[in-house]
């Protein structure tokens, strides 16, 4: 029996969060998080300099929340990878600070790994999974056989579905982030009107490709008016889910699931949930989602995954702890 409880850390991007998970029950106890949403909005995308000042005031205020939880911690844990550099060093930066003070271990988790978590949040895990990790920095297939046996099967070759979302957001000048605003804006509209070409359809290589769509979209934004913007996005959406669905249908024929997961910031977009629903269904397969709270970045599935690492004395020295911007899972 394991008792006590890890600290974890997120800010690979524009979300501060710190989540306290208890390592026996597993079950989260504490999560909050602060969005920068609004700040970057302005900009049409994250602006990373901007990101790390905001993650530099919200954190700590967080951590304040926590204290009452010092006495029970058994080891920090923060995202070191993948994500952007000055940002994941402010979340860095405080982990190293609390192993000093509180003489805990550090544990670095891969924000990607947890996102594949976020599936199991106060759960029990259950592989293996087929996952599709759909954000605003990935598009990738994952074969999961467990924490430390996950094979990237299918990764993009530019933009990732999320980032086309938000640069499609951008076009028509709307927010940031894209991604549900361009999803309701396709609710008014005729997924039909426009005939974007789905890409990489001759081609027999497992991957995805986002930028041509973007092109197609941003001349028929420039060639068209606000009244046709819901068609456009409409029309966008259909597409760009139509690319996923149509690649990984082509692969499931050699490789049917047994579970099929989609996980990331965009996961929460139900259209492609839906389309993902029918696709699974010659298969049988079980289909896994995050809460919707849990799609976005956030701490709680860090501490999911660093509860495994924890049982597994994976810990990281302090000399060692890096920021790594571009690591792969
Ligand atoms: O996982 P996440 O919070 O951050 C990264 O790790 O990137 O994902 C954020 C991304 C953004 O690009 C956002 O526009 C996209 O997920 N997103 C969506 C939806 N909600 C968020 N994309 C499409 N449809 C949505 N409903
Ligand atoms: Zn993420």
């Amino acid at each position: 029996m394991e008792n006590g409880m890890i600290l974890s850390i997120e800010s690979s991007c524009d979300d501060s969060s710190i989540a306290i998970t208890d390592i026996e029950t597993k079950k989260l106890v504490f999560h909050k998080k602060i969005s920068q949403e609004l700040e970057h909005a302005v900009y049409g995308g994250v602006v990373p300099e901007l990101a790390s000042r905001l993650h530099a005031e919200a954190l700590p205020k967080i951590l304040e929340e926590c204290v009452p939880y010092f006495p029970k911690l058994k080891a920090i844990a923060v995202t070191n990878a993948p994500g952007l550099s000055v940002t994941l060093i402010e979340g860095i930066t405080m982990a190293k600070a609390l192993s000093v003070s509180l003489e805990l271990p550090l544990i670095a988790v891969n924000h990607l790994k947890g996102h594949i978590y976020s599936l199991f949040i106060d759960k029990e895990t259950v592989f293996p999974q087929t996952v599709l990790l759909v954000s605003g920095g990935h598009t990738q297939v994952v074969e999961v056989q467990g924490l430390d046996e996950m094979k990237t099967v299918a990764s993009t070759m530019d933009d990732s579905f999320g980032e086309s979302f938000d640069k499609v957001a951008k076009m028509m000048g709307l927010p940031y982030p894209g991604g549900p605003v361009i999803e309701k804006l396709a609710k008014e509209g005729d997924p039909k009107r426009y005939k974007f070409t789905i890409p990489l359809q001759q081609k027999k290589i497992f991957a995805f490709s986002y930028s041509g769509i973007k092109n197609a979209v941003r001349l028929a934004v420039e060639a068209g008016s606000e009244a046709d913007y819901p068609d456009i996005a409409a029309s966008f959406q259909e597409v760009a889910s139509e690319h996923l669905v149509r690649k990984i249908k082509k692969y499931l024929v050699e490789n049917p699931p047994k579970n099929f997961a989609i996980v990331g910031g965009a996961s929460a977009n139900l259209y492609l949930r839906e389309k993902i629903e029918v696709m699974l269904k010659p298969y049988g397969a079980k289909l896994y989602l995050a809460e919707l709270t849990y799609c976005s970045d956030n701490a709680a599935m860090i501490g999911r995954v660093a509860v495994e690492m924890y049982l597994n004395k994976d810990f990281t020295e302090i000399t060692q702890l890096q920021a790594t911007p571009r690591a792969p899972l």
